[in-house]
């Protein structure tokens, strides 16, 4: 087909309008186009590239989408090379000062000389990448490597959105870019969720990933480029190397500023510093922020900003004089298992605890880490006596990432679930397609009943004043309360006859008790703690349902009928209805006095597709089958095995086999994840 004048000024219109979304979503976080209209228009660019090859540019928006699997890596020879930089080993203030001085002394300043100038930057942890545009077109992304020759590794870096293909037309017509790809600890702990649950559903070859920067700089190295897409990467320019023509500049910050105009992500967490207090401040304020950081760093980077004066100081082997790396305290550290304890949970739930020799770890003294389950304290194979690797970011919990396995004892046994709950020693269990074990003992179980009452007296739930956990340890182990219904029992002399507890401590409980039976029925419903039943689902059943009696009584099918209630929530919920010993529990609370305003049940949940049939093949980027299904049958729709005349729509993800051929063959309608999000509605 020929290419007509009209078609290539559409292609370049549709280019220009996504470059600068994509800009806008990616880069300045501030979108200002919903995503549906993104992605029409980008299919249109698809289908225009497609029908006219000839219009297909190297950096079409388009090109992102990660290509065929490389052999292996082409070796790049950097232009200029790619250092590394000193690390200050004095983590304390002075290792700025120690920076400073030697800066002062190389450059002949004396005492009494003004401050030398310099820019202050966080040192993320992820993985250095030089970036080579030409006329504005990203033709050549790079790893390190040795610093004089890295791995060509272009096709991975595309996929990263916050990389521009393309930059504005006054950029140097050579720029090399350099920064850091890194994975913000979110985007970390939302993939190794996806990955955990993958392996619990018993994928083979998956793996979760240790920490931000080995993901990140794995999935930079990984040589099939559609794994890598589905990595979440983002990336920080901090400087440059080859560079020709453009204008020139004498500070590093004016070029810093400059990238950022030009559309690079620069972090806006850089100082301009003068002298060593600015340094030492700079060092002090981030170290205090750390832990609010979306992403790792390891510490600070300190860079002379006069270009001039980086010239005249120049390196000493292969490290600049001009700048340094100042580190802050690690985020993982090595210490050895004492114990592995089970913790007992409210559901009954057990957990193995990795008890610790105390380490100092990300500025605190962890002691415990949760090795969540059975599964992934086999996974990761930690056994009590082990030394382990223990990481500590942000406000995420102490985990043990990996065990040192050259220093296991050789008599250390491999860890498994005790049979018996620990505090009651019923049978724990282990239900056929679930990760945990389960205490069976229920509300015999003083772990659970604790917990249970705690979670019932709670200020979400029915808000019992001066019920904390101190009381309910008294209360639970003195036999005084044995079920929910006992708090409302308790009167004044059972309270009075605990240890430390005076008349006024008593009165202020039960008047506390008495003020909590006047509630709401969303707040009853989490108060009585069913599995899977939140504060927001409690909300759905009581808007839903309107009367407790109705939710008691609903089958599996109505309770489906709640908005964001699937299978596995309708079951929990209609199990627990079943057992005579939880309505007994209702009564009873109802007996003593505990009550709510009842309501109207709501209209029935919007259908948008009943009578709608739907074949699902494939993987999804970011959704299970499973969720997928239950999305689409609480629409209303009906989701079938096999493609046929009937069928409304396929919905296809990666490796979609012979279910989408048969599709196209019959002219069925083909949605990717995007298309069954706005399907459903809420894409
Ligand atoms: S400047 C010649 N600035 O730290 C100076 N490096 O050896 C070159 N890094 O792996 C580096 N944040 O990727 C610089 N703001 C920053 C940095 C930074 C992280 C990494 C870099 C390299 C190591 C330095």
């Amino acid at each position: 087909m020929t290419t007509s004048e009209s078609d290539r000024e559409r292609a370049q219109a549709l280019r220009d309008f996504l470059h600068h979304h994509a800009h806008r979503y990616y880069v300045l976080d501030a979108p200002e186009l919903p995503d549906a209209e993104y992605d029409k228009l980008f299919r249109e660019l698809q289908e225009l590239e497609a029908r006219h090859p000839d219009l297909l540019v190297p950096d079409s928006p388009t090109q992102r989408v990660g290509g065929k699997a490389l052999e292996g890596f082409e070796k790049v020879r950097h232009k200029v090379a790619m250092l590394s930089i000193r690390t200050e080993t004095d983590i304390e203030a002075s290792g700025a000062r120690n920076f400073d001085t030697r800066v002062r002394r190389e450059l002949g300043l004396a005492a009494g000389d003004p401050p030398v100038e310099y820019v202050a930057e966080l040192k993320f942890d992820g993985l250095a990448i030089n970036l080579r545009y030409e006329h504005g077109v990203l033709v050549q992304a790079a790893t390190r490597g040795d610093g004089e020759i890295g791995e060509d590794v272009t096709q991975n870096i595309r996929t990263i959105g916050q990389v521009p293909l393309r930059l504005p037309a006054d950029v140097p017509p050579v720029l090399e870019v350099r920064g850091e790809v890194y994975m913000r600890r979110d985007d970390f702990e939302h993939m190794n969720e996806l990955q955990r649950e993958k392996i619990a559903r018993g994928a083979k070859n998956e793996k979760t990933f240790v920490n931000p920067r080995n993901a990140a700089a794995g999935a930079v190295r990984q040589l099939d480029p559609s794994i890598t897409r589905q990595r979440p990467l983002s990336f920080f320019a901090y400087g440059w190397g080859e560079v020709e023509g453009g204008p020139a500049f004498g500070t590093h910050i004016e070029m810093l500023l400059a990238l950022r105009a030009w559309g690079l992500p620069v972090s806006d967490r850089i100082e301009v510093a003068r002298g060593a207090d600015d340094l030492v401040a700079y060092h002090q304020a981030v170290g205090r922020e750390r832990d609010q950081l979306p992403f790792d760093i390891d510490g600070v980077v300190y860079k002379v900003n006069s270009l001039a004066l980086q010239k005249q100081l120049g390196f000493v082997t292969r490290e600049p004089r001009w700048a340094v790396a100042h580190k802050f305290p690690a985020q993982e550290q090595v210490t050895t298992v004492e114990a592995i304890d089970i913790q007992v949970g409210r559901t009954g739930k057990l957990t193995p605890v990795a008890k610790l020799a105390p380490v100092f770890v990300g500025g605190v003294t962890v002691t415990n880490a949760t090795l969540h389950n059975e599964q992934e304290a086999q996974r990761k194979d930690v056994r009590v006596g082990d030394t382990v690797i223990v990481r500590r970011a942000g406000d995420v919990i102490p985990e043990v990432v990996a065990v040192v396995p050259a220093k296991r004892r050789h008599d250390s046994q491999v860890f498994t679930m005790p049979a018996h709950c620990p505090v009651c020693g019923a049978l724990a269990v282990r239900e056929e397609g679930e990760a945990d074990h389960r205490c069976t003992g229920g509300l015999f179980c003083g772990a659970q009943r604790k917990q249970a009452i705690l979670h019932f007296a709670q200020r979400r739930a029915m808000d019992v004043e001066g019920l904390g956990e101190k009381l309910v340890d008294q209360v639970v182990e003195a036999g005084v309360v044995k079920t929910l219904p006992d708090l409302y029992r308790l009167g004044l002399a059972n309270l009075v006859a605990l240890e430390r507890m005076g008349e006024k401590s008593a009165q202020n409980l039960l008047a506390g008790l008495h003020k909590s039976k006047a509630t709401t029925l969303p707040r009853f419903l989490y108060a009585l703690g069913i599995r899977h039943v939140g504060e927001a689902t409690a909300k759905d059943l009581a808007r839903h349902f309107g009367q407790l009696d109705a939710i008691m009584d609903a089958s599996i099918e109505q309770l489906l009928q709640v908005p964001d209630v699937g299978p596995v929530v309708a079951e929990s919920i209609h199990t627990f209805f079943r057992q005579p010993h939880n309505r007994e529990v209702i009564e009873q609370l109802r007996a003593c006095g505990v009550h709510w305003e009842e309501g109207e049940p709501a209209a029935q949940a919007p259908q948008p597709l009943a009578g709608k049939t739907v074949v699902l093949t494939g993987t999804l980027p970011s959704m299970s089958r499973d969720e997928a299904k239950e999305l689409l049958e609480a629409a209303g729709a009906k989701v079938a095995g096999s493609v046929s005349r009937k069928t409304d729509y396929v919905v296809a993800g990666a490796e979609a086999g012979s279910k989408l051929d048969k599709a196209r063959e019959l002219g069925v309608a083909v949605l990717d994840e995007d298309g069954l999000r706005a399907l459903l509605g809420n894409g």
